[in-house]
């Protein structure tokens, strides 16, 4: 069950569904001096949001909620159209983590339809891509950047859109999407974005799936596969605790584990903690991130070994 919040909202949850709205609602409370903090999600709430939501509302006067299953950040064959949903489930998570605002726009809204009104790319003129920093070391191209290729373009430009219209002073994002975290700490850097970007734990399941909107796509006996994500980490952390230092060894050990239950493996890579270049010997921060596919749906997790 979740908690109850720390810091009590005096007004009741209020819903907010235009960029315009939510861009006047900031600019107001800004000027009466109040902290905002930004929780950005794609709905159909779990816990593992709600720790990002009970996070900021610690630490903000205001605190921010946007639902929006955002389109341009899915690939033409991904589960955008079946994305799911659950708006009065997810009302009632937003009030019990104190919610102050949920912004909840549709894609006219974010994507107004211009000259070219399909597909909804079209839309778009100017896309956040400042992500390329180090030739084909950059960030774009590591790890899922291979196998969703514009997947962080399209989270790249709808968080930067979102920051322009929330106005946060800090915004949270979970680590258990490591690599984006990762693109919004540099995209926020390049562009000199005046966010705080606040990084928060993987919140795990009791048996050590990592909670995501996309497990309820599992069947039970998919569910149990699943479980081999978990167990890959668990492996490579032992290895580690027992002195192992051979990057090799770490992620050969996690890929038997993954490839003994999952139907296809997008990777299993040990990585530098910021750049998320491959590692060929063994430094800290390092993180291994893992990308593996139950039937159709591809979950993804990872360990930071600081
Ligand atoms: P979504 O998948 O809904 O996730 C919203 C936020 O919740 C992300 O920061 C994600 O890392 C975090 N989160 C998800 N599962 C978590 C878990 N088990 N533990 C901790 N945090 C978790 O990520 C997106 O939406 C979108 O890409 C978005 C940033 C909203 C842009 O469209």
């Amino acid at each position: 069950m979740p908690m109850p919040c720390t810091k009590k909202s005096l007004h009741p949850m209020q819903i907010i569904t235009t960029p315009n709205d939510i861009q006047s609602w900031a600019i107001a409370a800004r000027n009466q001096n109040q902290r905002i903090g930004f929780v950005p999600t794609m709905g159909y709430l779990h816990e593992g949001h709600c720790s990002l939501l009970k996070t900021a509302r610690q630490h903000c006067d205001q605190l921010v909620l946007s639902i929006f299953v955002n389109p341009t950040q899915f690939g033409p064959n991904e589960d955008f159209d079946r994305y799911p949903k659950n708006w009065e489930g997810d009302l009632d998570r937003a009030k019990t983590c104190g919610v102050d605002i949920v912004f909840h726009p549709d894609a006219e809204g974010m994507y107004p339809t211009s000259d070219k009104p399909n597909p909804i790319e079209d839309r778009v003129h100017t896309w956040i891509n400042a992500l390329h920093t180090n030739g084909s070391h950059d960030l774009l191209h590591q790890l899922c950047g291979q196998f969703r290729p514009g997947h962080f373009q399209g989270v790249a430009t709808v968080v930067a859109k979102l920051f322009d219209m929330v106005q946060p002073h800090t915004a949270y994002f979970g680590e258990k999407d490591y690599q984006q975290l990762q693109v919004i700490h540099r995209m926020v850097d390049d562009l000199h974005v005046p966010v705080e970007i606040k990084g928060c734990p993987i919140v795990r399941e009791a048996d050590g799936l990592a909670m995501s909107s996309r497990n309820t796509y599992l069947s039970i006996t998919d569910r149990k596969r699943a479980l081999c994500l978990y167990q890959a980490i668990q492996t490579a952390q032992r290895l580690i605790t027992n002195g192992c230092t051979n990057p090799l060894r770490i992620t050969q050990a996690a890929m038997e584990c993954v490839q003994s239950a999952t139907d296809r493996i997008d990777y299993v890579t040990l990585c530098d903690a910021k750049t998320l270049t491959p590692l060929h010997t063994w430094q800290a921060p390092s993180v291994l991130a893992i990308a593996a596919w139950i039937g159709t749906t591809r979950l993804i997790d990872n360990v930071i070994f600081p």
